[in-house]
């Protein structure tokens, strides 16, 4: 029997406390149906439901791997779009507020994309001459353009070994839609900084020259994450002043120059694992998320570890923090009434196109 929808808006006003223990009594009815992934950045009272955490990379994994019906996503859309399209047809991938998007996804779309090529098609043999990679960051209809065009995945864990995959096969690559991932992979291969150039999509040919194309390794998409910007290389020598002894860590969303500055830079899986492996009594200044670094703070505390957020100014991911404990009561209790709310359902064609991209990178790392 279909049973109706209920509503948000009766859970809109909902106390934290009551969300909570409505959380808890929805997900003793579902039981083993239900599986809820987070990813590193969620806040706390709502990382505290996950079964499964992770960066990026695990959580596409463990999506294709759990058996459940439902699998809530407490992360944003690309996340749970790449959980639908990795998992079984008659599981149901949900995210809890379908506002949770990433900006830096939407910073690349498949017109400006198709645009893109259409233009380097002016000046290179496309399929002979250039590889499409696209951070994991983006929308599902991207995953599928680099489906087609023999393209693949990456993720910030595994971005190096991608390209290498990329140009062991073409000579060069269109990196979207994070210059900054780009950049600082081609450089940890040893590439250049001038054979990688920014592909500005708001002007023709990218504000590039035929001759520069011509010339360049990886052409970066002109895309950043509003939140990884606000760390800046003063903020490090402000703590490298005051810390001599201090470790740097920073996620390669971060500007070239405080990747560079730093003593270690990768995905939010590896800067936990990093601190967490840390010498007792450290201090730590870390470029990322604060809901994760305040959280790494609280972990290691108690070993003399010191974990201090790069910036001084607040920067969360607000996409991220709108999924909250409200949210998923509401989902919850709709699933235990038997109602689907939130569904994240990538058309067919789309998702074989993109799986083939994402299985390649699951197959290359
Ligand atoms: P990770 O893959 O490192 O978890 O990063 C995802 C992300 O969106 C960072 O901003
Ligand atoms: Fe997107 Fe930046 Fe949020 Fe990561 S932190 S999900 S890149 S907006």
């Amino acid at each position: 029997m279909q049973v109706a929808t209920i509503s948000f808006d009766r859970f809109n006003s909902l106390a934290d406390t009551d969300a909570q223990e409505r959380i808890g009594a929805a997900r003793s009815q579902l039981g083993k149906r239900a599986v809820i992934l987070g990813h590193h950045y969620q806040r706390a009272d709502v990382y505290q439901h996950a079964d499964l955490t992770g960066d990026s990379l695990q959580l596409s994994r463990l999506a294709a791997q759990t058996d459940a019906a439902f699998i809530i996503f407490c992360g944003v859309h690309f996340m749970a779009e790449v959980a639908d399209i990795m998992s079984k047809p008659e599981q149901i991938a949900i995210l809890p507020d379908l506002a949770a998007g990433c900006s830096m996804a939407d910073m690349a779309s498949l017109a400006k994309v198709e645009r893109c090529w259409r233009e380097l098609a002016e000046v290179l043999d496309l399929e002979q001459a250039i590889t499409p990679v696209t951070y994991i960051n983006s929308a599902a209809d991207l995953k599928a353009f680099c489906g087609e065009h023999g393209g693949i995945v990456c993720t910030s864990s595994n971005a190096s070994k991608i390209l290498d995959w990329a140009l062991s096969r073409r000579e060069k690559v269109l990196f979207f839609p994070d210059q900054h991932l780009g950049r600082w992979s081609g450089h940890k291969k040893g590439i250049p900084l001038e054979d990688m150039l920014v592909w500005d999509p708001d002007l023709e040919l990218g504000g590039l020259r035929p001759e520069q194309i011509l010339h360049a390794k990886i052409l970066l998409w002109k895309g950043h994450c509003a939140v990884h910007q606000m760390f800046q290389p003063a903020h490090i020598l402000r703590f490298r002043n005051q810390h001599p002894d201090g470790l740097v860590i920073s996620h390669p969303e971060c500007s070239f120059e405080v990747c560079r500055q730093s003593d270690f830079v990768g995905s939010t899986e590896y800067i936990l694992r990093t601190v967490k492996e840390g010498a007792p009594n450290t201090r730590w200044l870390v470029g990322t998320e604060l809901n994760m670094v305040d959280r790494l703070a609280r972990d290691v505390k108690a070993e003399g570890k010191t974990v201090q957020f790069m910036s001084p100014t607040v920067c969360m991911c607000s996409t991220m923090q709108r999924i909250d404990p409200q949210h998923l009561a509401w989902c919850l209790e709709n699933l235990a009434a038997g109602n689907v709310v939130n569904r994240i359902s990538v058309p067919a064609h789309e998702a074989a196109l993109a799986r083939i991209a994402l299985e390649r990178m699951l197959s290359v790392s």
